[in-house]
């Protein structure tokens, strides 16, 4: 399975207008532009640059002012600042709506998720259908601000609310050779326009090891800045691994399996050679078509890329050891 496009599409990276227009406001002097590496094929081709007029992505009632109000106070263990509520939300991946990055906005627009259930089933001994605003129950949502970073080497800061995923598991009782869990998107041809393509395999699907699952950092976002995820964000629930690639949190969620055996990844399936089971944040090892050593903070670069990358995202310390002995080179 690959993918199909338009040979007009073209695959560079764009700046989205929305960007600029948060530059503007922000007063930030950035400018952004470049390309994080070689152009071309497969992931990158899913991000042409947009026909369209960027999304009219006004936040709610008032959240523009009272974000503007708080974003100073969001920022990583190290100091580093959060994006602003207009990047994150107008800036996004979402194939099952859109392929660029500036469309996302506007094609999820009024996405239904409510009533909304997560199944959570296989190798636990109580399985469960979660309606959303029970599961969202199960602990405190907690502001948790995270560095993402995508394998195409843009980055963001990000400030989710959200459930440590290790309380939800806790509560179905993983059986004891439970390994791995599968998390897998909603498949609704009817608000969801790309999935009548054959662009990825349907539906979205993704997996951790169960340690990484149950690890204290990741989340699963139900909100940012405080607030409810809006769709292009994977509303009403998605999955946060700050430690790897973007693509690993998965949005949308609505069945979650543990399972004995590694299960496949939609990126995976799609190709193989580019993205692994693991796709761990790591500067030592390249995307077959371009360096991983540095990355593009949106907002921050002036030009290209002005951020170098960090070993697992710059939480090694917390997460190195679950990958002790392995060759990530092989474990990409
Ligand atoms: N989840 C689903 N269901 N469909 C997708 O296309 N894209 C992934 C990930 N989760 C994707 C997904 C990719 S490639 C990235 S980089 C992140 O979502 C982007 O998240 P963001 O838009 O909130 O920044």
């Amino acid at each position: 399975m690959l993918i199909k496009k338009p040979d007009d599409i073209k695959s560079s990276e764009i700046t989205s207008e929305s960007v600029y227009l948060n530059r503007r406001n922000f007063i930030r002097a950035a400018t952004l532009a470049g390309t994080a590496g070689a152009s071309g094929l497969l992931y990158r081709r899913l991000n042409p640059a947009s026909q369209k007029a960027a999304a009219p992505n006004a936040p709610p009632n008032g959240l523009n002012a009272a974000v503007e109000q708080v974003a100073s106070g969001y920022r990583t263990a190290e100091g580093e600042a959060a994006n602003s509520f207009e990047d994150i939300t107008s800036y996004n991946n979402f194939y099952e709506f859109d392929t660029s990055k500036s469309g996302v906005a506007s094609a999820s627009e009024g996405f239904i998720t409510r009533p909304w259930t997560v199944k959570i089933e296989g190798l636990v001994n109580q399985p469960r259908e979660f309606d959303l605003d029970d599961l969202l129950k199960i602990a405190s949502l907690e502001d948790r601000v995270y560095r993402f970073r995508c394998v195409e080497a843009w980055s963001m800061v990000i400030p989710w609310l959200g459930l440590p995923l290790a309380k939800l598991l806790a509560a179905v009782e993983p059986m004891s050779n439970a390994k791995y869990v599968k998390f897998v998107t909603l498949y609704d041809k009817k608000q969801m326009p790309n999935l009548r393509t054959d662009i990825l395999d349907w539906p979205y699907q993704e997996g951790l090891r169960m340690d990484e699952a149950m690890h204290p950092l990741t989340l699963l976002a139900s909100g940012l800045y405080g607030k409810s995820l809006p769709p292009q964000n994977g509303a009403p629930l998605r999955l946060v691994v700050p430690w790897k690639y973007g693509f690993k949190s998965i949005k949308s969620i609505v069945q979650i399996v543990l399972m004995e055996e590694q299960p496949r990844t939609t990126w995976n399936m799609a190709n193989d050679e580019e993205y692994g089971f693991y796709s761990n944040v790591n500067p030592q090892v390249n995307h077959p078509r371009w360096s991983q050593a540095t990355e593009r903070r949106i907002g921050q670069c002036t030009w290209g890329n002005c951020v170098e990358t960090k070993m697992f995202n710059g939480y090694a310390d917390q997460v190195a050891s679950m990958y002790a002995g392995m060759d990530l080179n092989k474990n990409f």
